[in-house]
């Protein structure tokens, strides 16, 4: 596990992106395993300044998401779907018929995502973290066996995501479709990126801390290929 540790959010973003450039300047048709969350607002940023100045292409890539609300239409003004397309997808030439978020409440769904990410082995694997440690939807106590799951999401991750719904937790989806930890161990190489002092604890734990599925991420010790990318405060507790 690199870990790298930048000044703050911006060269967070930037150092992120640098990780991101090698992989599809090595390979124009790359598959992007992408994550929401405020924390690569900034990574996209970048992807984004560099397309349209320097034209670097996504036309070939295939991007994966991690996870997406379960009970809300994709079209929601919410949906991890529309945030990517906000953040992302609408502001580089990636093809829409390329990418690909889980989407449904069962099963069925779950094995279909499974399934189309079989033919396409993620090339690199961009992930946040939750200030419990999560990483996707998989909130502690997640089997580390797990492949794409539906999941009940923990009264804390309501509570932080009510910001998003009017700050209203009864607007808030109970339940969410997402990889597993299994899913996220097969990509060739994983991007994390943490960033402000709520998430120094995670870090700790992630960098640092017993491998334990009461920490999902610390599941990452294990993979052969991680980058994590974080800020000062976020770092302060592995110095
Ligand atoms: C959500 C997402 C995670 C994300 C986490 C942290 O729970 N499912 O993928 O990493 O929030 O979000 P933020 O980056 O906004 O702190």
């Amino acid at each position: 596990m690199e870990v790298i540790i930048c000044k703050d959010y911006d060269e967070a973003s930037a150092k992120a992106y640098e990780v991101m450039k090698g992989v599809i300047s090595a390979k124009d048709d790359a598959t992007l395993g992408l994550a929401t969350g405020s924390t690569p607002i900034g990574l996209y940023k970048n992807m984004i300044k560099d397309h349209k100045e320097n034209g670097v292409s996504y036309a070939k890539c295939h991007s994966f998401n991690l996870d997406e609300y379960v009970g809300i239409d994709r079209n929601h003004e919410q949906s991890y779907y529309t945030f990517m397309h906000e953040n992302l997808f609408n502001h580089i030439d990636i093809k829409e018929e390329n990418v690909n978020l889980p989407y449904g409440d069962d099963q069925a769904a779950c094995d279909a995502y499974e399934k189309a990410m079989d033919g396409y082995k993620i090339d690199i694997q961009v992930l946040g973290i939750g200030a419990n440690g999560h990483i996707g939807f998989n909130e502690p106590g997640t089997s580390f066996d797990s492949l794409t799951h539906i999941v009940d999401l923990q009264e804390k991750t309501i509570s932080d995501n009510a910001r998003f719904f009017n700050n209203d937790m009864n607007l808030v989806p109970k339940k969410a479709i997402t990889m597993g930890i299994a899913t996220i161990m097969k990509a060739k190489k994983v991007l994390l990126i943490a960033t402000g002092a709520n998430k120094a604890d995670a870090v700790y734990g992630l960098v640092k801390g017993e491998v334990t599925e009461s920490l999902p991420a610390s599941i990452l010790q294990k993979h052969p290929d991680v980058v994590v990318v974080v800020d000062e405060a976020a770092a302060s507790k592995i110095k």
